[in-house]
C-alpha cells in the first residue's frame, strides 16, 4: 500500500519553501519594526473555546472544525483560527498584567474542513497579529498597514484594501433586525442556508457564495447607514490614518468575515488572481472577545495572513531564489577524502555551504554533479595536493583557476571564497 497525503493536506517541497522563508521573514522584521513580539500557542483546544469565541452559526464552527473526543469524552479542536488561541493564552497567562497594550504575532497551520480547491486547502498556514489594551482607531491603523506593508514587502501588487465597520452590539442591532425583515421577505429567493442564517444571525448571508443569494444581498440595507455616532467617529478616523499614509481602500459594506467576534472596523485585502478565494489577509476588530472568553474588558484587533495564498501570488512574480552551494570539494584518494571531510566540516561549522559526495566517484562524475547543483566553485583536491599543501579552485561560471594554499586557516579560505563571488 502506498501512502498518499490525506486530502486537503499539502506537503511543502524544498523547491517551493523560498518563497515561505522569505514571507516570514519579511513578516518578523516587520512586526517586531511595530514592536510586536511572537507568541506559539498549542495546535489543539478545548472545542468550546472556538465555539464560544468565534460563533457557533459560522461555517467555521458549524461545518468546518477538526473535532474529536479525547478520552475522557471531552471535546477537542485541531485550531481552525489563531485568534481564540491568542486570546485564551493572553487569558490564562495574565498578558494583560505585564504591559497594558501587549502586541503578539504568531505563524503556522490552522485546520479547516472545507472543499479544497486553488488557494483552498484543510490544512493551511497564517501569519496572525493580534493588539491588546488600545480602544481607539490608531491601533487599526497600525494593524492594517502592517497587512499592506507586509504584502509590499514580499512584491505583491494588485491588491485591494478593503473597510468597514461593523458597528458595536448596540448599533448592530437595530441593523440585524432591519436586514433580517429585508431577508424574510425575500426567502424564497435564498439558499436553504441563508434562509436559516436570516433568521439566527442575517450578516452571515453576506458570506454566502451562491449566486442568487449574492443578488438578494446587493441591496440589502448597508450598515454603514446604521452605526451610531461613537462608531462612525471612529471609523472616520481610521479613514483619516489611512489617508494620511497614503494607503488607497475602498468602502465595502458588505463586508463582514466570517467568524462572529468583529466590532466596529473590519478588513480584507483582496486579489483578483485566485478565484474564488480572493482574500489574502483578513481581520478586525474584536473589543468583546476577551471578555467573552472570561477575561478582563480588553479591547484588541487583529489580522491574519493567508501564507498560501501569498506564495502563490509570489510564485506568479517569479521564481524564489535557490540557495546553491558555495563550494563543491572534488577528492581524489583516501587520504583527500579523509583529510577534506575534516575540512568540510570545519567550513560548514562556520557557515560556508559545502557539498562533497559521499561516495565519491571518478573526478568527471563529481564535477558533472557539481554543475548539477549549481556549485558556485569547485576545490579539486587529490592526494598528490594533500602532499604539497595546494588545491586548484576553480570558479565553475568564469572557469577561472587558482592554486590555493590548503593549510590557510577557514578565515583565510572563506576570505578566498568571499574574494571569488
Ligand atoms: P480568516 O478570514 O478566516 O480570518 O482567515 C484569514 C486568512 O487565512 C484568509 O484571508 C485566507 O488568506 C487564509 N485562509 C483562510 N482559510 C483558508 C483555507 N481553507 N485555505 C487557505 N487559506 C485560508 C481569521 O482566521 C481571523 N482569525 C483573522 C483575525 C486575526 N482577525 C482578528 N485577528
Amino acid at each position: 500500500m502506498e501512502f498518499a497525503a490525506i486530502k486537503g493536506f499539502k506537503d511543502i517541497l524544498p523547491g517551493d519553501v523560498g518563497h515561505w522563508q522569505r514571507l516570514e521573514a519579511a513578516a518578523r522584521r516587520l512586526f517586531e519594526a511595530f514592536g510586536f513580539q511572537e507568541i506559539k500557542t498549542p495546535l489543539l483546544e478545548r472545542t468550546e473555546l472556538f465555539s464560544r469565541g468565534i460563533g457557533r452559526d459560522t461555517d467555521i464552527v458549524s461545518k468546518e472544525m477538526y473535532s474529536f473526543p479525547d478520552s475522557k469524552g471531552r471535546g477537542l479542536t485541531l485550531r481552525p483560527e489563531a485568534t481564540a488561541s491568542v486570546v485564551r493564552a493572553y487569558i490564562q497567562q495574565r498578558l494583560y498584567q505585564e504591559h497594558s497594550i501587549q502586541k503578539l504575532f504568531t505563524i503556522g497551520p490552522m485546520f479547516r474542513h472545507e472543499r479544497p480547491q486553488k488557494g483552498r486547502f484543510r490544512q493551511f498556514h497564517q501569519i496572525n497579529a493580534e493588539l491588546f489594551g488600545d480602544p481607539g482607531p490608531k491601533s487599526d491603523a497600525d494593524i492594517i498597514l502592517m497587512a499592506v506593508y507586509l504584502l509590499e514587502a514580499v512584491g505583491l501588487k494588485g491588491l485591494t484594501l478593503n473597510i468597514n465597520s461593523l458597528g458595536c452590539p448596540q448599533c448592530r442591532s437595530p441593523f440585524r433586525k432591519d436586514l433580517g425583515a429585508y431577508l424574510a421577505d425575500r426567502s424564497s429567493l435564498l439558499c436553504t442556508d441563508c434562509r436559516r442564517r436570516s433568521e439566527i444571525n442575517p450578516l452571515r448571508t453576506f458570506d454566502c457564495k451562491v449566486e442568487a443569494c449574492g443578488m438578494v444581498v446587493f441591496d440589502a440595507p448597508s450598515i454603514l447607514d446604521y452605526i451610531c455616532n461613537t462608531c462612525r467617529d471612529h471609523f472616520c478616523s481610521l479613514q483619516d490614518y489611512l489617508e494620511s499614509t497614503g494607503t488607497p481602500f475602498i468602502l465595502n459594506h458588505r463586508l463582514v468575515r466570517g467568524l462572529d467576534y468583529y466590532t466596529k472596523t473590519a478588513f480584507e485585502i483582496q486579489t483578483e488572481h485566485l478565484g474564488a478565494q480572493n482574500a489574502v489577509a483578513g481581520g478586525g476588530r474584536y473589543d468583546g472577545l476577551v471578555k467573552l472568553l472570561g477575561g478582563p474588558d480588553d479591547p484588541a484587533i487583529g489580522f491574519a495572513v493567508g501564507i498560501e495564498r501569498v506564495v502563490a501570488l509570489m510564485e506568479e512574480e517569479g521564481r524564489a531564489e535557490i540557495r546553491v552551494p558555495d563550494l563543491f570539494i572534488a577528492v581524489l584518494g583516501e587520504a583527500a577524502e579523509k583529510a577534506c571531510f575534516v575540512w568540510a566540516a570545519e567550513l560548514r561549522k562556520s557557515g560556508v555551504r559545502v557539498e562533497m559526495q559521499y561516495r565519491a566517484k571518478g573526478l568527471k562524475a563529481q564535477m558533472k554533479k557539481a554543475d548539477r547543483i549549481r556549485a558556485k566553485r569547485v576545490l579539486i583536491v587529490g592526494d598528490d595536493e594533500i602532499g604539497s599543501g595546494k588545491g586548484i579552485l576553480r570558479h565553475m561560471e568564469t572557469k577561472a583557476q587558482e592554486i590555493i594554499d590548503l593549510n590557510k586557516t577557514v578565515t583565510d579560505i572563506k576570505r578566498v571564497l568571499e574574494r571569488n563571488e
